[in-house]
C-alpha cells in the first residue's frame, strides 16, 4: 500500500466528556469495541479501540480530581486496562492477571495525586498486550495541574498530543502483525504521513511512542527544538535538541514556535531523516500570549536513598521459543521479586545483559512511581534523561542508574518490564511489592 504523502490531515483525538461530575468525581464509560477504522486513503482497517476511535479518546484529568473509569469489553478475547504513569491503587493498575472478561465491565479509580503530565492508557492483557496494543488499544490521559497555570504554557487547542507508532498493513489494509521495526509505516495520530495545519504561534505537543518496538530519533530537521517536559511532568528548565530519541513508552514535550516560519513554507517533524509530518503554517498574524518561561517547575527533592539494588535484563536467544529473563527469572504472577516499604527512597541499577551476538536494547518501565536518572552507561544521564521519568532507554550493552521513591499512598503488587511487549511476553517482566 503506497500513500501519496502529506495529502491527508492529521486528527487530533476525540476529547472525552464526563457522564457525571457528581461528588467531585469525573465518571467516564468507554466500550472497547472492534471497529472499522480509517488509517489508509480508501481502506478500512479492522482494529480494536476505545470508543470507537483508533487512537483511543483523550481523558483531560486534574491533579488531585479524582477520575473513575468503567471500561466494558467488547472483545472476543479478555482484555485489561494499565494508566501507563499513573499513581493509582494496584485494584486499578491494570496488572496482566487481572483481567476483564469479553461481555464484562470493570470500573479503574485513578485519584490523580500527582503532577500534571502526559499519561497514556494501553491494553496490558497477559501474552495479548502486543496484540491488543498493536491493533488500537491505546489513548491519552492528561494531567492538568493548576500550579502549572501561571506559567502561560500553550494550552487549549495549541496543546496537541500525537500519538507516534508504527504498523505494517496489507493489500487490503487489514494489520500484519509481524516484522515489528522493518518495512514498517510511522503512523502519527494514526495517519501515514499526514499535515497539520498550525497558526504562527506557539504550539505545545505531547509526543507519545506507542509502537511496539521502535526508537524515534524525533527532529525538526537541525532546527532547535525545545523541549519542557518528559514522561512525569515538566521540567526544572527548557532544555534544547537537536534529536530526541523517544523509546517505547516515553513521552517528550515540546514547544514549537511557529511565528518563525510564517511565510517560509512548512515545517517538518521526522523520524532520523524520514519526514513523517508536516506543519502547514498559516500566513495570518495572530496575537500569542503564550510562553515558555525559563523556569517551569522544581523537581521533587531526591531524599537519601536506603537500598541500593541492581536489576539484570537479559534476552536468552538458545531456546525456541526464545526467553527473556529479569534478574535470571521468567516472569511469574504468583512470585514476588522485589519488596519495597512505602515511603523509602532507592536507587535502582538497570544493567543490560546482553551479549554477543543478540545485543538488544530495552526500554524499561516500572509502575506507580516516577524517578530521576542519576547516570547512564557508568557516565552522567544523556541530555533526554532530565526531568522525572517513568519509563527509559537501556541501550545495547548499557545501563542506567536512577533514583525512586515510592512515595505513592498505595500497597500492593506492581509491574516492571521491558516495554517492548515481544520481550515482555517472553518473561521479561517483574512483580514489586509495596508493602507498609
Ligand atoms: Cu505502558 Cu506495564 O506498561
Ligand atoms: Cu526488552
Amino acid at each position: 500500500v503506497t500513500v501519496t504523502p502529506f495529502t491527508e490531515p492529521m486528527p487530533v483525538p476525540p476529547q472525552l466528556s464526563p457522564v457525571s461530575q457528581a461528588g467531585g468525581v469525573d465518571v467516564y464509560e468507554i466500550p472497547i469495541e472492534p471497529a472499522q477504522v480509517q488509517i489508509l486513503p480508501g481502506l478500512s482497517t479492522p482494529a480494536y479501540t476505545y470508543g470507537g476511535s483508533f487512537v483511543g479518546p483523550t481523558i483531560r484529568a486534574r491533579t488531585n480530581r479524582p477520575v473513575r473509569i468503567t471500561y466494558t469489553n467488547g472483545l472476543d478475547s479478555h482484555t485489561n486496562v494499565h494508566l501507563h504513569g499513573g499513581r493509582v491503587p494496584a485494584s486499578s493498575d491494570g496488572h496482566p492477571m487481572d483481567m476483564i472478561e469479553p461481555g464484562g465491565s470493570r470500573v479503574y479509580d485513578y485519584p490523580n495525586v500527582q503532577r500534571g503530565a502526559t499519561l497514556w492508557y494501553h491494553d496490558h492483557t497477559h501474552d495479548y498486550e502486543a496484540d491488543h496494543v498493536y491493533r488500537g488499544l491505546h489513548g491519552f490521559y492528561l494531567i492538568e495541574d493548576p500550579a502549572e497555570r501561571h506559567l502561560h504554557l500553550p494550552k487549549g487547542r495549541y496543546d496537541v498530543p500525537i500519538l507516534l507508532r508504527n504498523a505494517q498493513f496489507d493489500e487490503s489494509g487489514a494489520f500484519v502483525f509481524g516484522n515489528p521495526d522493518d518495512r514498517t509505516t510511522i503512523l502519527a495520530n494514526g495517519k501515514v504521513q499526514p499535515y497539520f495545519q498550525v497558526a504562527p504561534r506557539r504550539y505545545r505537543f505531547r509526543l507519545l511512542n506507542a509502537a511496539l518496538k521502535h526508537v524515534f530519533r524525533l527532529n525538526l530537521g537541525g532546527q532547535p527544538m525545545v523541549r519542557i517536559a518528559s514522561d512525569s511532568g515538566l521540567l526544572p528548565a527548557p532544555t534544547t535538541h537537536t534529536e530526541l530519541a523517544v523509546s517505547s513508552g516515553e513521552r517528550v514535550e515540546i514547544v514549537i514556535d511557529f511565528a518563525e516560519h510564517r511565510g517560509r513554507g512548512p515545517v517538518y517533524l521526522f523520524d532520523g531523516d524520514n519526514p513523517i509530518l508536516r506543519f502547514d503554517v498559516g500566513s495570518t498574524r495572530v496575537i500569542d500570549t503564550s510562553r515558555v518561561p525559563d523556569r517551569l517547575r522544581e523537581l521533587p527533592p531526591l531524599g537519601t536513598p536506603t537500598v541500593e539494588r541492581t536489576v539484570e535484563l537479559k534476552f536468552d536467544m538458545s531456546g525456541r521459543p526464545p526467553t527473556a529473563f529479569i534478574d535470571g527469572k521468567v516472569f511469574d504472577p504468583n512470585r514476588v521479586d522485589i519488596q519495597v516499604k512505602r515511603g523509602t527512597t532507592e536507587i535502582w541499577n538497570i544493567v543490560n545483559g546482553d551479549t554477543d551476538p543478540y545485543p538488544f536494547d530495552h526500554p524499561f518501565h516500572l509502575h506507580l512511581v516516577h524517578f530521576q536518572v542519576l547516570g547512564r552507561n557508568g557516565g552522567p544521564p544523556a541530555p533526554e534523561d532530565t526531568g522525572l521519568k517513568d519509563t527509559v532507554y537501556v541501550s545495547p550493552k548499557g545501563s542506567v542508574r536512577f533514583q525512586v521513591t515510592f512515595d505513592a499512598p498505595f500497597v500492593g503488587r506492581y509491574m516492571y518490564h521491558c516495554h517492548y511487549p515481544e520481550h515482555s511476553y517472553l518473561g521479561m517482566m517483574a512483580q514489586l511489592e509495596v508493602v507498609p
